[in-house]
C-alpha cells in the first residue's frame, strides 16, 4: 500500500499505549509531594450553610488543609466574570466555595487535602454542616410557569402561516414528547493534577476537550498570565461534551496547589460525576399537518428545556424541525425553564438528538395518520434545500442513505400493521428515523517538522477524546509527506502547541485535519525549495504539482527519487519546520453543511412482560470523505449503543423534594450492557464535497446517535401498537 493512508482502516496509533496501561490520564499524573483532594457535596438542594465545622476534619492524621467558603482566599471572590470559560452560557458561572449559598443538591461545599486519598476521604466524612433549607423546585414540569425566552437565541424565523395550513389540512397530529435528565458517565472520571512550581507557574494535567479552555479559566480566576499556566491533556477516557467546559475539580486542584504550594490532585468519584452538567430534561410540543397525499403543510414545534437558575444553557432543538423536511409553513419556539439544578451541558449531539427524537417520532405518527409507509413519507417530503437559512446544501446524500439502509436492513419486510407479527412470545416491529448533524469547520493551526532522522512531527492543541484523533491526524500527515505512518509523531493536548478549537461538535477531522494537511503540504514545499537548491539537476524547474512524495522519497516527474533524509543531510539541516493557520474556505457560508444518516431498527417486545429488546440496527451514514473507516465505524457503533440507552434505559431520577439525584451510580442509572447490544451495523454512503472542508471530510462523532431513539420508539409502536412519547421506554409504559 506504500504510504497511502487516507481512507484506510488504520489501527489506532495509540492503541498499544492504551491497552498496556502506558497512556497516562489526567488523574494518573504524579509528582513529588502530591496532596490528594476529596470533595464534600451539599446534601440540600437550595438554601444556605449556617455553620460548617472542620475541627474533626483537621484532626485526622495526614490532613493538610480544608477549604470551605469561610476560608477561601479573598482574591478568589472578587469578580464573577473571571470564572467564565469559552463555552459559558449567558448568566453567572458557578463559583465553587464562593459563599454560603447552596444552589443545587450535590454542590461542592468543601475540599479536604491530605497526604493520601484515603485520609482525605475519611476526613471529608467528618465535616459537620448545618443548613437553612429553602423550598426546592428541581423539576421541569414544576417550573413551567417560569419558562422564558430571555437570553435565549431566537430559533429560525417562522415561514408561512401554520394556523391556516393546519386548519385546512387533511391529516393532523397534536402531540407532546418528553425526556428525563441524562448524565455523562465517561469511563474516566473528571480529574486534575496541578503542579505548583517555585517560580509561581503551574503545570496542569486536566481532563478537558480543549486545553485552551482550562488555561483561560485558570488565568481568569487565579489572576495568572497565560505564560504561567501550561495545561496538558494527552489522553481522555471519553468525554462527549462533559469535558467541554472546565469542571469544578480544576478550580479545587489549582486552589490546593497554589495555597499549599505543592502539587495537588482532585479526582471526582463516580457519584460526583452526577454533580455537574447533564443533558437537560425536555418537553416538546408538536402540531403537524399534511395534505391528502401526505405532503407536509405545517410544522409547529415548541420546546421547553430546563436550565439552572444562574446560567441559560440552550440548544438547537427546534431548528431541526425547520431543516429536515420540505414544508412551507413552519413555526418554532424554544423556551428555558430555570430549576434548582446545576447548569446542563452539551452531551453527544446536544439539541440534535433531543429535537430529532421528537421530530422523527412525530413524522412516524404523521405517516401513520396519512396512511403512508414511514420511508415513503420521508422521501415524499425530502428537503432539497435548507429552508431555515434559504441555502443549498454543500452535499446531501440522504436519499442514498435511505435506499442503502432499506436494502441492507430489508425494510420491505416491515409489518405494515402495528402489532401484526409475533414470533414465540415476542411481538416484532420495524422502525426507522433520519439522523443529521452539523458539518462544521473551525479555524485551526498546526506545526509540522521533518528531522534528519527521518521523523515527521506534527502538533496542534486539539484533543483525542477516544475518537481516534491521534490516528486520523497521523494518517493525513503520513500520506501527505509520503512517509510510513510509524515515522510520524502527532502531538496534541498541550497549550504549548499551536491553537486548535476544542474537540467537540464533530468538527475535529474537518478543522484540525485540514490544518494538518495544509501544514504538511507547506512542509513539502519547503523541502522542494531545498531540493531545488541542492539537487538542481532534478528539481530546479519542479513545482509542487510535479513532485510526488512516497515511501520517504520525493520524485520530480520520473527522475531519480531523492530520499528526504538525504536531502536534509546534503543541506546540512537538522530539522525543517513550518507552522500554518488554516481557515474554512470563504464561500463556505453560502452553503448549508450537514452530515446525514438513516437508521432502521428491529425490536422484539415480550407480549406479557413488555420488555423491549433491540434485535438489530442498521445505520447508513453520509459524512463526506471517510478518512478512517475503522474509527468512523467505531464512532457510529458507539453512538448507536448510546441511542439504545437513551431510548430504553437512561433516566436521571431527581427527588422532587430535595433535588437529589437518586440514582447517582452505575448500578441504578441504567446504560446498555453487552446483553442489550447486538446486530449493529454501520455503512457509509459515498459523498464528495469540496466545500465542507479542504479534506472533503464531515464529522461522524455525533451523527450516529441522532436517529436511534426515535427509530426504536417507532419500532416499538410497530411491534405493539403502543406509542410511547416519554423516554425511556420502560416496560411499565407498554403494559
Ligand atoms: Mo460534543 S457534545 O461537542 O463532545
Amino acid at each position: 500500500m506504500g504510504t497511502n493512508y487516507i481512507g484506510q482502516p488504520q489501527v489506532r496509533t495509540d492503541g498499544r499505549l492504551k491497552v498496556t496501561g502506558q497512556a497516562t490520564y489526567a488523574g494518573e499524573f504524579t509528582a513529588r509531594d502530591l496532596v490528594y483532594g476529596y470533595v464534600v457535596q451539599s446534601t440540600i438542594g437550595r438554601g444556605r450553610i449556617t455553620s460548617i465545622d472542620t475541627s474533626r476534619v483537621v484532626a485526622v492524621p495526614g490532613v493538610r488543609k480544608v477549604f470551605t467558603h469561610e476560608n477561601l482566599p479573598e482574591y478568589l471572590k472578587r469578580n464573577s466574570a473571571d470564572y467564565s470559560d469559552p463555552l459559558a452560557p449567558p448568566g453567572q458561572p458557578f463559583r465553587p466555595l464562593h459563599d454560603a449559598e447552596v444552589l443545587y443538591n450535590g454542590q461542592p461545599i468543601a475540599v479536604v487535602f491530605a497526604e493520601t486519598f484515603e485520609q482525605a476521604r475519611h476526613a471529608a466524612a467528618l465535616l459537620w454542616v448545618e443548613y437553612a433549607e429553602e423550598e426546592v423546585q428541581p423539576l421541569l414540569r414544576q417550573n413551567l410557569d417560569g419558562a422564558t425566552r430571555e437570553d435565549v437565541p431566537d430559533p429560525p424565523t417562522a415561514r408561512g402561516d401554520t394556523d391556516t395550513a393546519f386548519a385546512a389540512a387533511a391529516h393532523t397530529i397534536k402531540v407532546e414528547y418528553s425526556q428525563p435528565r441524562h448524565f455523562h458517565n465517561p469511563m474516566e472520571p473528571h480529574a486534575t493534577v496541578a503542579v505548583y512550581k517555585e517560580d509561581g507557574t503551574l503545570d496542569i494535567y486536566d481532563k478537558i476537550q480543549g486545553v485552551a479552555s482550562s488555561q483561560q479559566y485558570v488565568c481568569g480566576v487565579f489572576g495568572l498570565d497565560k505564560k504561567q499556566v501550561r495545561v496538558v491533556s494527552p489522553f481522555i477516557g471519553g468525554a462527549f461534551g462533559s469535558g467541554l467546559r472546565p469542571q469544578y475539580q480544576l478550580f479545587l486542584a489549582v486552589l490546593g496547589a497554589t495555597e499549599l504550594k505543592r502539587p495537588a490532585q482532585v479526582t471526582l468519584t463516580r457519584e460526583q460525576m452526577f454533580s455537574f452538567g447533564h443533558r437537560p430534561a425536555q418537553l416538546q410540543r408538536f402540531r403537524v399537518s399534511t395534505d391528502a397525499k401526505g405532503r407536509l403543510t405545517s410544522l409547529d414545534h415548541t420546546s421547553f428545556g430546563e436550565t439552572s437558575r444562574f446560567e441559560k444553557y440552550n440548544e438547537t432543538i427546534v431548528a431541526w424541525t425547520g431543516l429536515m423536511y420540505d414544508c412551507e409553513n413552519v413555526k418554532l419556539d424554544y423556551q428555558l425553564v430555570p430549576v434548582d439544578a446545576y447548569t446542563p451541558n452539551d452531551m453527544r449531539a446536544p439539541g440534535g438528538v433531543t429535537g430529532m427524537w421528537a421530530l422523527e417520532s412525530a413524522m412516524d405518527e404523521m405517516a401513520n395518520a396519512a396512511g403512508l409507509d414511514p420511508l415513503a413519507f420521508r422521501l415524499l417530503n425530502y428537503a432539497e434545500r435548507d429552508q431555515n437559512e434559504d441555502k443549498p446544501f454543500s452535499s446531501k446524500a440522504l436519499r442514498e442513505c435511505y435506499q442503502q439502509c432499506a436494502e441492507r436492513f430489508g425494510w420491505k419486510d416491515r409489518p405494515t400493521q402495528p402489532r401484526s407479527r409475533q414470533e414465540g412470545n415476542e411481538l416484532v416491529g420495524f422502525g426507522m428515523a433520519t439522523g443529521a448533524w452539523e458539518a462544521n469547520q473551525q479555524k485551526a493551526s498546526a506545526r509540522a517538522s521533518f528531522s534528519a532522522d527521518g521523523q515527521l512531527t506534527v502538533g496542534t492543541a486539539t484533543a483525542d477524546i477516544g475518537t481516534g484523533t491521534y490516528t486520523v491526524m497521523s494518517q493525513i500527515a503520513a500520506e501527505t509527506l509520503g512517509l510510513p505512518i510509524d515515522r510520524v509523531v502527532f502531538n496534541l493536548g498541550d497549550t504549548d502547541l499551536p491553537e486548535s478549537p476544542i474537540e467537540g461538535g464533530s468538527w475535529t477531522v474537518a478543522s484540525v485535519g485540514s490544518a494538518v494537511q495544509s501544514a504538511v503540504r507547506m512542509l513539502s514545499l519547503r523541502l522542494l525549495e531545498l531540493a531545488r537548491e541542492y539537487f538542481p539537476r532534478r528539481f530546479k524547474h519542479a513545482e509542487l504539482g510535479d513532485v510526488t512524495f512516497s515511501d520517504g522519497f520525493m520524485q520530480a516527474w520520473s527522475s531519480e527519487p531523492l530520499e528526504l533524509t538525504g536531502l536534509l543531510e546534503k543541506a546540512g539541516k537538522e530539522i525543517v519546520s513550518v507552522g500554518v493557520d488554516h481557515s474554512p474556505r470563504k464561500d463556505r457560508g453560502d452553503y448549508s453543511t450537514y452530515a446525514h444518516a438513516c437508521v432502521m431498527v428491529e425490536v422484539r417486545v415480550d407480549r406479557d412482560l413488555g420488555n423491549v429488546r433491540v434485535e438489530r440496527i442498521v445505520t447508513a451514514a453520509a459524512a463526506g470523505r471517510i478518512i478512517n473507516p475503522k474509527t468512523a465505524e467505531n464512532q457510529i457503533l458507539g453512538a448507536m449503543v448510546w441511542g439504545i440507552g437513551m431510548a430504553l434505559e437512561e433516566e436521571g431520577l431527581v427527588d422532587h423534594r430535595s433535588g437529589r439525584i437518586m440514582n447517582a451510580n452505575l448500578a441504578e442509572y441504567h446504560v446498555p450492557v453487552h446483553a442489550d447490544v447486538q446486530g449493529l451495523e454501520a455503512i457509509f454512503v459515498e459523498e464528495h464535497d469540496e466545500i465542507v472542508s479542504a479534506l472533503g471530510a464531515k464529522g461522524v462523532g455525533e451523527l450516529g446517535i441522532v436517529g436511534v431513539p426515535a427509530a426504536i420508539a417507532n419500532a416499538v409502536y410497530n411491534a405493539t401498537g403502543v406509542r410511547v412519547r416519554e423516554l425511556p421506554i420502560t416496560l411499565d409504559k407498554l403494559l
